[in-house]
């Protein structure tokens, strides 16, 4: 290979890819390798600095620095969901301070509660009213069954659901205190807002109070819990009494707390 043939293959070789520079013929700098040369050492040098910034800001987009993303939060799930909303917590009643209130058995709420609701009904049907019992004493797995499962089933996001259902171990069916009714004669509006124009829905705003009966989720409640006219609480002893309103108070004494942290 003569020399032209040689200067000709390095010659096409990008300058910045070639191995060694060639070295110059005679004493006097090739102004050519004196660039070469100069833009070397300016770019050693950014990349000097650019390192350092790197090593003193991990937070850059260094592909060598581990990013810390952020940690998505997962799906609700049976264990993770304790509270949404204004729901409050309440204690799962004794079994055997259960009463039917139904001729099957299935109904069932406290003694005391049970007996004031049999005579409101009794009193109620003498007045052409039929209160029908559909919902007392809940344990804390049928609720996590009502809860969950019809969630699932409706494909409700966890607030929707919360709206009408209560959380498991926040449900006021779990204390036998509470009952759901609807009115024998016109069972479509069971569990419905429409059981508000009902005859019984009537007589119960007249007369539930006399047998300590009060709706517990009335329209705009503070609980943010949609409006219920169906879902009744007795609060006729010291001890229901203490269960709703001591909850109510521990949840208004934990809001206002919330408020002076934020
Ligand atoms: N429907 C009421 C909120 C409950 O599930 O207890
Ligand atoms: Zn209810």
């Amino acid at each position: 290979m003569n020399d032209k043939q040689q200067q000709g293959s390095i010659e096409d070789i990008p300058e910045a890819l070639r191995d060694s520079p060639v070295s110059p013929t005679s004493s006097s700098l090739n102004p050519k390798l004196l660039m070469v040369g100069v833009s070397g050492l300016i770019i050693i040098i950014l990349g000097t600095l650019g390192i350092m910034r790197l090593v003193s800001s991990p937070s850059q987009t260094n592909p060598n620095t581990v990013a810390v993303e952020p940690t998505p939060s997962p799906s609700p799930t049976p264990e993770m969901v304790e509270n949404i909303l204004g729901h409050l917590p309440y204690e799962e009643a004794d079994p055997d301070q259960l009463k039917a209130v139904t001729n099957d058995g299935r109904i069932k709420l406290r003694k005391k509660a049970a007996d004031s609701f049999l005579k409101m009904q009794r009193d109620a049907r003498a007045n052409g009213i039929i209160l029908t019992p559909i919902s007392g004493f809940r344990t804390v797995e049928q609720q996590e069954y009502l809860f969950f499962e019809i969630k699932r089933q409706r494909n409700q996001d966890t607030r929707k659901r919360a709206e009408v259902s209560a959380p498991p171990k926040y449900s006021e069916h779990h204390t036998g205190y509470a009952i759901d009714i609807g009115d024998g004669q016109v069972p479509a509006t069971n569990l419905t807002e429409n059981f508000e124009q009902t005859p019984a829905f009537r007589w119960l705003e007249n007369n539930a109070a006399k047998y300590s009966f009060e709706l517990s989720f009335p329209r705009n409640n503070p609980q943010g819990i949609s409006y219920e006219p169906w879902h009744w609480r007795y609060v006729g002893d010291a001890d229901s009494l203490k269960t709703f309103y001591e909850a109510q108070q521990l949840q208004n004494k934990s809001s206002s707390e919330e408020n002076i942290v934020n």
